[in-house]
């Protein structure tokens, strides 16, 4: 969604906008803009469209800074540069970029406009720069006054920067339930809505709490209250390399994402595993073996595919510690007005740590006196640092829309969460240690599954053609079949739909047709005999089956079996995922499709 980048320094600001905004582009936006400040007051140049074609729409003398750039994902107005951000105010002395929704941005354009003031876009943020402007009229000495004057009149969600021309050596931001951050450089400053953005130029962050603004000048800032209080914060050091975030010799993100997937669930364990008494350590969970033990139920809330991952979570800890745990929707938990248990464990799954139907779920359990904890995998993010204690996946930058290596890494973190509380419970050693040698396992056997890629390709490119195609997996493999078609509809758009196996006699069977494939999950399990008669109902209607199984089945039950290396039945999931992500990729390939910025989807989605 919405990206803020903002430089102050003696550079030129436009290139490193540019390139802020470049690595902000993964979030998903539809046009671009920047501001900087020049001898002769404020420039701006907005497009609809790629940062690709703002760089090729600058004039060759857009020099000077400080500067701020903006993406923006539609929410009040369509994507026209008119739209786009920064926006200014009618003597172009002011420029603000801005996430999140004001929520009274009708209330104060009609107030504005009865002050006549001209409105140039459709935006609720364009009335910032004029209340801006107006603080000033009235007598605000300066660019802090006159943003405090301003945001008391606003309510809503934002994170914000803004510069003002007749105060070129400074920018003033603000937060409110959208994410700022500043970066601390030598002799120079960076703002940003992500650290995405501040990747080659600083791993010193500081960043702003909600009702939090700071001056940036230079050679420093100052951070303070609505109110004037003034707060005090000091920098901490991102531990992401660029290498990261680089897309290296790789077609797309995603794949490259898919192929790091051996190296990130190592990540995952390392530290992790405690081979003496097989179990795992989780040092940020804040929770005292007592306090783990009194834990009746485990809640795990997340959106879309960190929801999924929270179904396999679940049935981790339903196995392996015994205790009963289920996965929820954020967005449908918060709404209900859910009663909150004192000894249930919430659970926050989130890769980006912003989504803010799970931060709002946080928020209302801890309202209410709910233990939460986070899976998270961006440090310092704001569901990470809203929570009581958690599990961050160390999986570092996760750029393509789709979720691939969050989504394993999150199922592992689950798999070290449900061994710790099994082990404090009634999960003896040796199951301990039957759990820890799998785990150890699992970066080999990926490296075996992504081996199958070019097989898999072949697959992808028969389904590409497919109007739909059914997913079904039983127990276990019914999350996996859930992520399997939530992936092929995200980058692929070609229509998916997962059932649990047991239910195709219910309903979709009137579906099955040799116009439909099946991607069917066959562990060889305690299930499957029952997993192979659901094949055999299939196969019966002449319906394609491709299953993902532990070793080649018949003819007669599957057109094609991609073979998968066996690891324990509590972890295969999180093998049976990995051909899933490559199937969606190769048909998103074969398509020509966006496949790192699937149309109409964002990557942190941070409005409603
Ligand atoms: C968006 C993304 C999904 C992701 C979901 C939750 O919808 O497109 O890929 O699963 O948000 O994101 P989170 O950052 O909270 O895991």
């Amino acid at each position: 969604m919405c990206g803020i980048v903002g430089y102050v320094g003696p550079q030129d600001a436009a290139p490193i906008l540019l390139e802020g905004l470049g690595r902000l582009e993964y979030r998903g936006y539809d046009s671009a803009g920047l501001a900087v400040a020049t001898k002769s007051g404020l420039k701006v140049r907005k497009v609809s469209g790629r940062v690709a074609d703002l760089a090729a729409d600058l004039p060759a003398r857009f020099k000077g800074a400080p500067g701020i750039g903006h993406t923006r994902w539609a929410t009040h107005g369509e994507p026209t540069p008119e739209n786009a951000h920064p926006h200014t105010d009618a003597a172009g002395r002011i420029a603000v970029v801005h996430n999140g929704i004001i929520e009274n941005a009708d209330e104060l354009r009609a107030k504005l406009a009865a002050d006549g003031v001209e409105f140039a876009s459709q935006t609720d943020t364009e009335a910032v720069a004029h209340l801006v402007a107006a603080a000033f009229q009235a007598g605000a000495v300066d660019l802090e006054q006159a943003v405090r004057q301003a945001l008391r009149q606003v309510v809503g969600a934002y994170g914000l920067a803004v510069m003002d021309a007749e105060h070129p050596d400074r920018i003033v931001v603000a937060r409110n339930g959208s994410p700022v951050l500043l970066g601390v450089g030598e002799k120079e400053m960076f703002v940003a809505s992500d650290v995405a953005a501040l990747i080659g130029y600083t791993r010193q962050v500081v960043y702003l709490d909600d009702g939090e603004l700071a001056t940036v000048t230079p050679t420093g800032y100052r951070t303070f209250t609505l109110d004037d209080r003034a707060v005090a914060k000091s920098p901490s050091t991102i531990d992401w390399d660029v290498v990261g975030a680089e897309i290296g010799d790789h077609a797309h993100y995603l794949i490259k994402e898919i192929q790091e997937q051996s190296r990130t669930i190592e990540r995952a364990l390392k530290g992790r595993i405690d081979e003496r008494f097989d179990t795992a350590h989780l040092g940020g969970l804040n929770l005292t073996v007592r306090e783990a033990r009194e834990i009746r139920r485990v809640k795990i809330l997340g959106c879309g595919s960190a929801c999924y991952a929270g179904d396999l979570g679940a049935q981790l800890i339903e196995d392996l510690a015994r205790v009963p745990a289920s996965a929820e929707p954020a967005s449908e938990f918060r709404y209900r007005n859910p009663v909150v248990e004192p000894d249930t464990l919430y659970v926050a799954v989130s890769q980006s740590g912003e989504t803010i139907d799970t931060l709002a779920a946080v928020q209302e359990l801890q309202r209410k006196g709910g233990r939460v904890i986070g899976i998270v995998n961006v440090v310092g993010s704001t569901i990470a640092r809203q929570v009581d204690g958690g599990i961050y996946l160390h999986a570092g930058p996760e750029m393509s829309v789709a979720a691939t290596k969050s989504f394993t890494s999150t199922v592992t973190a689950f798999a070290l969460l449900a061994l710790h509380l099994g082990r404090i419970r009634d999960l003896s050693p040796e199951q301990g240690r039957r759990i820890i040698a799998g785990l150890n396992a699992l970066p080999e056997q990926i490296a075996q599954v992504l081996e199958q890629s070019d097989a898999i390709a072949e697959v992808a490119r028969e389904i590409a053609g497919s109007n739909s195609v059914l997913f079904v997996g039983r127990r276990r493999g019914w999350p996996v079949a859930r992520e399997g078609a939530q992936k092929l509809k995200e980058v692929s758009y070609v229509h998916a739909e997962a059932y649990p196996s047991a239910e195709l006699k219910h309903g979709p069977l009137a579906l099955v047709s040799p116009e439909l494939p099946t991607v069917a999950i066959v562990p060889d399990d305690n299930l499957l005999d029952k997993n192979t008669s659901t094949l055999s109902e299939i196969k019966a209607r002449k319906g394609p089956v491709i299953a993902l199984a532990h070793r080649e089945l018949p003819s007669d039950l599957a057109d094609r079996t991609l073979v998968m290396p066996k690891n324990e039945p509590e972890l295969d999931p999180i093998l049976m995922s990995v051909p899933l992500q490559l199937l969606a990729y190769h048909a998103a390939v074969a398509l020509g499709r966006d496949v790192d910025k699937p149309r109409n989807l964002a990557k942190s989605v941070t409005v409603e």
